[in-house]
């Protein structure tokens, strides 16, 4: 039997009851039978994302491959400056400020998240916004602070240099595409095809979680280098409550309680009526599989809407903590800058009540962590970086 087991521990603990002991009783042994759970939850996730009934193209080649083209266009902008790379570039596939430039010098309300690995997403923009991979990307094409464009620029650009691609695609010459919105929705089908190719994982961190299971089992949990990260990760930290699963995201929103006095700091509490009311949201006529199991995602964040509302106040999307060196600065605000500082903001308890909309989740308290706790968890997330393709 494993030293760690919890009988052993309740056998510790009744003779330390049982002797009239007046110290704390022991610490419970890291981890126990739901921790360890929650540590087999966090491998790695499978190399290619899980398939998107909703894009028919979302596993085509040819589609990534036009994808990929239209995603450096800047020509596809109003402005002709500013392509999705431009937000989107560079190790982290992100920006080093904390909002970012559009068209015409106009500064984007949020941080830009990275796009590595958002094909394992469900939810998407940090109020969630859009529920698929393909519709998120109308929207900075028509955002006037991002691309400024409309379907008919769409047009325009497609035809002069992307015609014989799309109809090979799509069956049809961009110019024959009357819908407006079909065309919109061709386009951001064939960049979500080039987005899901964007995966890095393969990270330290997931050989440091294979090694440490195979520790616990073999009873030598406290000695693995790996042991007080995780073990503030999932216990004192309790980070794990939210960024769990291969993706250390639970693909829910939560108020973390982020200093927040924009316009549009309500977060998925506004934002998540018009995309259940959207055309081009997943159980709509543009989606290639519209209704089943889609649309059950749906309805249960509707129920939330009625049901939780107020844990949807200033609530925005867990993000993934895969590659999270590469995407300072942090938060929906891009207003926390280092790893450090993400780490002071939870041992805090988020900032003082009256700094954002809502309330900050339940889960969310202060930690008290110890200097070694805190290096030992910005280590933990340092790991987390995968491997360069
Ligand atoms: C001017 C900068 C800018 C441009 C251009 C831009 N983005 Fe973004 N991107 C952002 C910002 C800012 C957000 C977060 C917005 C929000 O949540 O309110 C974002 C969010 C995203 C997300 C969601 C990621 C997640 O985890 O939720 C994806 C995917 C994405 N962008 C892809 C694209 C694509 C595709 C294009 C081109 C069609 C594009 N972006 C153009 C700045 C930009
Ligand atoms: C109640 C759920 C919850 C818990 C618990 C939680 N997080 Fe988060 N985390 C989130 C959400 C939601 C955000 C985005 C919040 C925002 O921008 O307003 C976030 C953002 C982050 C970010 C920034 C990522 C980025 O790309 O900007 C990091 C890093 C992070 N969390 C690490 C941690 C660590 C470390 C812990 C434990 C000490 C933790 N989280 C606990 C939900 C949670």
């Amino acid at each position: 039997m494993s030293r760690h087991s919890p009988r052993t521990w309740m056998l510790a603990s009744a003779l330390v009851g049982s002797l009239g002991l007046s110290c704390t009783p022991p610490e419970e042994p890291f981890p126990n039978q739901d921790e360890l759970e929650v540590l087999q939850s966090l491998h790695t996730p499978s190399p290619l994302p899980p398939k998107d009934p909703t894009n028919k193209y979302g596993d085509s080649p040819a589609a990534a491959a036009l994808g990929h083209r239209l995603f450096n266009d800047p020509g596809l902008s109003s402005c002709g400056t500013v392509s999705c790379q431009s937000c989107h570039d560079g190790e982290g596939r992100s920006v080093d400020t904390a909002v970012a430039e559009g068209c015409d010098g106009k500064l984007t309300g949020r941080n830009p998240p990275t796009v590595l690995n958002a094909g394992y997403s469900t939810w998407f923009m940090w109020d969630g916004r859009a529920d698929r991979l393909w519709n998120q990307a109308l929207l900075p094409l028509l955002s006037p602070v991002e691309m400024n464009s409309n379907a008919g620029l769409l047009r325009a650009r497609l035809s002069a240099e992307y015609a014989e691609e799309y109809r090979a695609l799509f069956g049809k010459l961009p110019s024959e595409e009357t819908d407006d919105n079909q065309l919109l929705a061709h386009f951001g089908k064939a960049i979500a095809a080039y987005e899901r190719t964007l995966n890095r994982n393969n990270a330290p961190f997931d050989q440091d979680v294979r090694r440490f299971l195979q520790a616990v089992e073999a009873g030598t949990a406290e000695e693995d280098p790996a042991y007080l990260g995780l073990k503030t990760f999932v216990r004192k930290g309790q980070c794990s409550a939210c960024h769990k699963g291969p993706m250390l995201s639970d693909d829910q929103f939560h108020n973390i309680g982020v200093k927040d006095l924009s316009d549009s700091q309500r977060g998925v509490a506004a934002a998540a009526t018009p995309m259940l009311d959207w055309t081009f949201n997943s159980a709509g006529p543009y989606s290639d599989a519209p209704g089943g199991i889609e649309s059950s995602r749906l309805l249960r964040l509707r129920n939330d809407l009625h049901e939780k509302a107020s844990e949807l106040e200033g609530a925005y999307k867990t993000p993934t903590l895969r590659n999270v060196k590469l995407t300072a600065p942090y938060m929906h605000t891009g207003e926390v800058k280092t790893l450090e500082d993400v780490i002071d903001l939870y041992d805090k308890g988020g900032e003082p009540a009256g700094n954002y909309a809502g309330s900050v989740s339940v889960t969310i308290k202060k930690l008290d962590l110890t200097d070694e706790e805190k290096k030992a968890l910005f280590l933990l997330l340092e790991s987390m970086t995968g491997a360069a393709k």
